[in-house]
């Protein structure tokens, strides 16, 4: 961490201050510079997309403010504190749900209810609370499954209702719906919005989806292409709230914003990629020999 970052923050500093942030990787040739000058205040209660091709730090980024990672130069400040460890007022959510398959969903939500509250809540009050996080997310149903008896849509739920069960100041999800079916991860979109709606976390979300960014972002930020990737863009979302999908497909607005996305994905950035030197077909395909 960069002593400096520290001294120049005052009270009126942002909720969470991701600043000036340089993250350089040892690698057997050397160090690989992954971020350069990643820089970015965000609001409490602020619902912020990262989006970016594969591959450009967007995970980097959230390793850093869920303290898993530490930054190479400058930092993270929550609410003025520096953040150097992982801690529960920062619950991520991981792509691949990352529950413990021994444990059934009511006690994976449990584990962590136990880590925060272990101390201010009695063992009625967790249950309780266990349980309406599950309700949350509409798993109530199945709360005394294990992850290998449910679908894998139910397993992110449960991940996401361990994670919202902490109270955290900050939910921190790294393409939770990437490996959903699009039904699911309607569903899972519209509940979200609800949850934040009511619980007003700051959320910080990776996604490759253009239309999730846009549907539930307050900004999006779109990152540059590695190595040395930055921020490029930032787009402010000023959608009415509460959003729904149906009536926003044919929004000029909605549509609008969802072309600056695609077209910074694919035009600005586009990622040159020339399958055909990388893919050769063999020399004898089956059409040739059909036709030898
Ligand atoms: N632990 C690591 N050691 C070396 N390089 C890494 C490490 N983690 C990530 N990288 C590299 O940093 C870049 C950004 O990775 P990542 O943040 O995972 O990208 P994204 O999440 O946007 O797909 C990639 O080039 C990746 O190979
Ligand atoms: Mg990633």
């Amino acid at each position: 961490m960069n002593s400096s970052i520290i001294e120049n923050s005052t009270p009126e500093q942002s909720f969470l201050n991701i600043s000036k942030i340089d993250m350089v990787f040892p690698t057997p040739t050397g160090g690989f510079t992954a971020l350069k000058d990643v820089d970015l205040q965000i609001e409490k209660g602020e619902f912020i997309s990262l989006i970016g091709h594969s591959g450009c730090g967007k995970s980097t980024v959230l390793n850093i403010v869920a303290g898993l990672y530490q930054a190479t130069k400058g930092g993270i400040l929550l609410q003025n504190k520096e953040v150097n460890e992982p801690g529960p007022e920062r619950a991520v959510v991981f792509q691949n749900h990352s529950l413990l398959p021994w444990l059934t969903s009511y006690q994976n939500v449990e584990l962590a209810v136990k880590q925060v509250f272990n101390k201010t809540m009695s063992k009625g009050e967790m249950k309780e609370w266990i349980e309406y996080n599950l309700k949350l997310v509409h798993m109530d149903h199945a709360m005394h499954k294990r992850p290998d008896e449910i679908s894998g849509g139910m397993k992110q739920r449960v991940g996401i209702a361990r994670a919202l069960a902490m109270q955290p100041e900050v939910l921190l999800m790294d393409e939770p719906f990437g490996a959903l079916d699009a039904l699911t991860r309607a569903h899972m979109q519209d509940s979200l919005m609800e949850i934040q709606n009511e619980l007003n976390n700051t959320v910080i979300m990776i996604t490759h989806d253009v239309d999730e960014a846009v549907l539930l972002s307050d900004r999006i930020v779109m990152m540059t292409n590695g190595p040395e990737a930055t921020i490029g863009e930032i787009l402010d979302v000023k959608l009415e709230r509460p959003r729904s999908r149906l009536s926003l497909a044919k929004d000029v607005e909605y549509n609008r914003l969802r072309s600056e996305v695609l077209t910074f994905l694919y035009e600005k950035q586009r990622k040159v990629e020339n399958i055909k030197s990388t893919i050769t077909a063999p020399a004898s395909t089956p059409k040739k020999r059909a036709n030898a």
